[in-house]
């Protein structure tokens, strides 16, 4: 059963000369549980698909459902989870974690045990008295994962999670979200411009295409890289036909718009 639906959604930016039109006729649905990747140049829209689904921002036109309920009805918490951390630096790596939490005034005894639990699973123990400024990104990221777990989202949004992390720290984070988030059940859909990532990380892969923003292809991973750690996908012999194809794909829809 799908979990999340998006029908016709179109979207245009409007300011005072012209417009944009960001995304043209997107309809794609994410069953619960899935992993689902948007994949596709700089300026194709899966940003704005994402700020749609988050509820912070209207569609133009079209439908987006979650559970069933249009999104702006829904009271499911979405996580979301972006390049840049948005830790405060003047506040201690716990208290930012629970930044959420503490602005709708739900901060209890059991939920700051929860907080610490999860910074330990994150591999993170020992910290939550420390300001940002002592971590390193990767250390920051991690925080930022938690903070967007401790509400308990019943989807997540991963806009470039890894993208300003060196390639190392990435490829461990990478594994270190998949892990957490098969182990939670958690439903997610992570935008992303590397094609490895997507097909390390992925149940499905959404591609698309710019000016404007569509889907040109949908790709299943196979099931046998599927439940493999994102690390060992890449060395995985069934890796590189799907990367061939999928590169292919985004090359095609490349060619268009040049
Ligand atoms: N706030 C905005 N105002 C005007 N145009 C925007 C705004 N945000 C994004 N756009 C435009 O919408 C298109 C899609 O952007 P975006 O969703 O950020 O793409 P992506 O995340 O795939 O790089 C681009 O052409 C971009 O320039
Ligand atoms: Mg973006």
């Amino acid at each position: 059963m799908s979990f999340l639906t998006l029908e016709n959604v179109t979207h245009h930016y409007f300011n005072k000369n012209n417009y944009t039109k960001a995304l043209d006729d997107i309809s794609f649905s994410v069953k619960e549980g899935e992993f689902v990747s948007l994949l596709g140049p700089s300026g194709c829209g899966k940003s704005t698909i994402l700020s749609i689904v988050s509820g912070i921002m209207n569609q133009t036109s079209g439908r987006v459902l979650l559970d069933d309920k249009s999104i702006t009805e829904s009271e499911l918490a979405i996580g979301y989870m972006l390049q840049q951390d948005y830790l405060f630096p003047w506040k201690t790596i716990l208290d930012n974690v629970l930044l959420g939490p503490t602005i709708q005034d739900n901060v209890n005894e059991e939920l700051k045990e929860k907080a610490k639990e999860l910074l330990r699973e994150v591999g993170l123990q020992n910290v939550e008295n420390q300001y940002p400024s002592s971590l390193s990104g990767g250390m920051r990221q991690r925080v930022a994962l938690v903070r967007t777990l401790i509400t308990d989202p019943k989807i997540l949004l991963l806009d470039e999670p890894f993208s300003a992390l060196d390639y190392q720290t990435k490829l461990k984070l990478e594994d270190l979200v998949f892990k957490l988030l098969h182990a939670y059940q958690k439903t997610a859909i992570l935008v992303t411009h590397d094609i490895g990532e997507a097909i390390a990380m992925s149940d499905r892969i959404i591609v698309m295409s710019a000016n404007p923003g569509k889907i040109s292809k949908t790709f299943e991973v196979p099931l046998e890289l599927r439940n493999e750690m994102p690390f060992l996908v890449r060395r995985h012999p069934k890796y590189q036909s799907i990367f061939d194809k999928v590169w292919e794909e985004l090359n095609k829809s490349e060619t268009r718009t040049v």
